[in-house]
């Protein structure tokens, strides 16, 4: 029999096929079911093609036998291709493995959209070993493959879990703008915008504007986009990123430190609990450990004292010494080295923002904590901020800060001033620890870094 005289038609007289989604169809065991989606794996094997398809919300293993494996329509197929398959779904067999322990028997298939093959074939785009930055030009496709797509699973179930947690903690979500005229985390990584003919800026942090929201809305949040124009490539530093940003009033430094605890440990329990994210972090880094409180605590001046003792050198070759900042390369030592999650707190005034509170005991320092894991380093930054006018003031022009465009934040110490303070948590860098990923850039969906702002 020649395939090219094989024409794949339906058999009318089985029964019609439920459309279903891949997700819900390992539970359609004995019932004849159509599901679309990309073809995935493709390979045949005496005279049986297995196709492995992929629809977003999960994977099926699909037999194709018979005629359908003989038509030359079935030997065109190739990966990426769009197809709408019909079949019974079986349990598999004792001893075999597969996504949902079932098979799609496939007996009908239509092609939606043939991929090309050959030299323009998808595995030509994004070849294995690849030059990093021709994937990175490829990024619409690589999303395709199993660990890109998983680790935007985990991040999907990620900030759904930290607003499930904001909910239980009676914070609010608001939205501030992204384009600003006030800097807050420095102007050396500021992106400047003309905005219709004045000066603004792509905000750094949304810190500010959740601050003027203490008084109409009580404790708040914000999921939104920062901004920073670093310069340097590093393997946790992006242009855009994606901020989880709280701040909460009538509080105290410990209030604030345990709050961020039960953020971070009851969000990670959810996800390890969500039945699509729980196994993919399992896939993605079989050793994680979920973090549990209380996490341990350390204060600047004692963290210099350890990297001392263990001859960790500051950025000039030399022993640290109080005031120097922690660079990344001695921070990701020290936590790698103790290996469990840090505060790491009470950083001097001078290396930390114009709005942090000074220590009431110690005036050289601030109540300001890093959140450091273990191989990423910070992946939150957050601080009591000052609530006295004149300190505040005080604090602008230390930083060479022209207080014009501030006024709007000045006046929330005018109008009912209050303890309070926040943090801003990368969701990239949380997903890098959770997801055990080199860099920062594997965590966000189209990565920004200097040089890059494509596709
Ligand atoms: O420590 P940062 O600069 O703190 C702030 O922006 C505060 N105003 C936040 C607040 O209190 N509301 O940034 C907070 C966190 C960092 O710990 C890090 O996880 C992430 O934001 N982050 C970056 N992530 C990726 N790329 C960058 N360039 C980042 N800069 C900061």
């Amino acid at each position: 029999l020649s395939a090219l005289n094989i024409t794949i038609k339906e058999d009318e007289s089985l029964p019609a096929a439920i459309k279903t989604r891949i997700y819900d169809s390992y539970s359609k065991v004995g019932q004849r079911v159509k599901v679309s989606g990309w073809i995935h794996r493709l390979r045949s094997n005496k005279k049986v093609i297995f196709v492995v398809l992929r629809d977003g919300s999960g994977f099926i293993q699909c037999v194709l036998s018979g005629d359908l494996a003989l038509a030359q329509q079935t030997l065109d197929l190739t990966l990426e291709s769009t197809v709408t398959l019909y079949g019974t779904i079986v349990k598999l067999p004792e001893g075999k493995t597969a996504p949902g322990g079932v098979e799609l028997n496939v007996d009908y298939y239509e092609v939606v959209g043939l991929a090309p093959g050959g030299e323009d074939s998808f595995t030509n785009k994004i070849a294995e070993g690849s030059d990093p930055s021709l994937l990175l030009d490829q990024r619409h496709l690589a999303l395709r493959g199993d660990a890109l797509s998983a680790v935007m699973k985990v991040r999907a179930a990620l900030l759904k879990s930290v607003r499930r947690v904001y909910d239980e903690e009676h914070l609010t979500e608001v939205t501030p703008p992204c384009m600003v005229q006030t800097q807050v985390e420095g102007g050396s990584t500021l992106f400047k915008m003309n905005y219709y003919g004045e000066e603004a800026y792509l905000t750094q942090s949304s810190q500010l504007y959740l601050e003027t929201c203490l008084a109409s809305l009580g404790d708040v949040y914000t999921i939104q986009e920062s901004f920073r124009a670093e310069k340097s490539h590093t393997r946790r530093h992006l242009s855009e990123y994606t901020h989880i940003e709280a701040e909460l009033a009538f509080l105290t430094f410990d209030d604030l430190l345990q709050h961020i605890e039960t953020l971070i440990v009851k969000s990670v329990q959810y996800v390890l609990e969500d039945p699509i994210a729980g196994p993919l972090v399992k896939q993605l880094n079989p050793n994680f450990k979920a973090p549990k409180a209380p996490f341990m605590r350390l204060q600047y001046k004692d963290a210099i004292t350890w990297l001392n003792e263990h001859d960790i050198k500051n950025e000039e070759g030399e022993d640290f010494k109080f005031g120097d900042d922690i660079a990344e390369a001695a921070e990701r030592k020290m936590t790698d080295t103790i290996g469990v999650p840090i505060f790491l707190t009470r950083f001097p005034v001078e290396i930390k923002s114009f709005y942090m509170k000074r220590c009431s005991d110690d005036p050289r320092v601030t109540e300001s904590v890093d959140v450091l894991m273990p191989n990423v380093g910070e992946i939150t930054g957050g601080s009591m901020r000052i609530d006295d006018m004149d300190e505040l003031m005080a604090g602008f022009k230390r930083e060479g800060i022209d207080t014009d465009a501030y006024y709007w934040f000045i006046d929330q110490r005018k109008y009912g001033t209050c303890p309070h303070g926040g943090y801003g948590i990368g969701t990239e860098r949380i997903l890098a620890w959770l997801c055990d990923r080199f860099t920062v850039r594997d965590c966000s969906l189209y990565p920004r870094f200097s040089g890059r702002c494509k596709p």
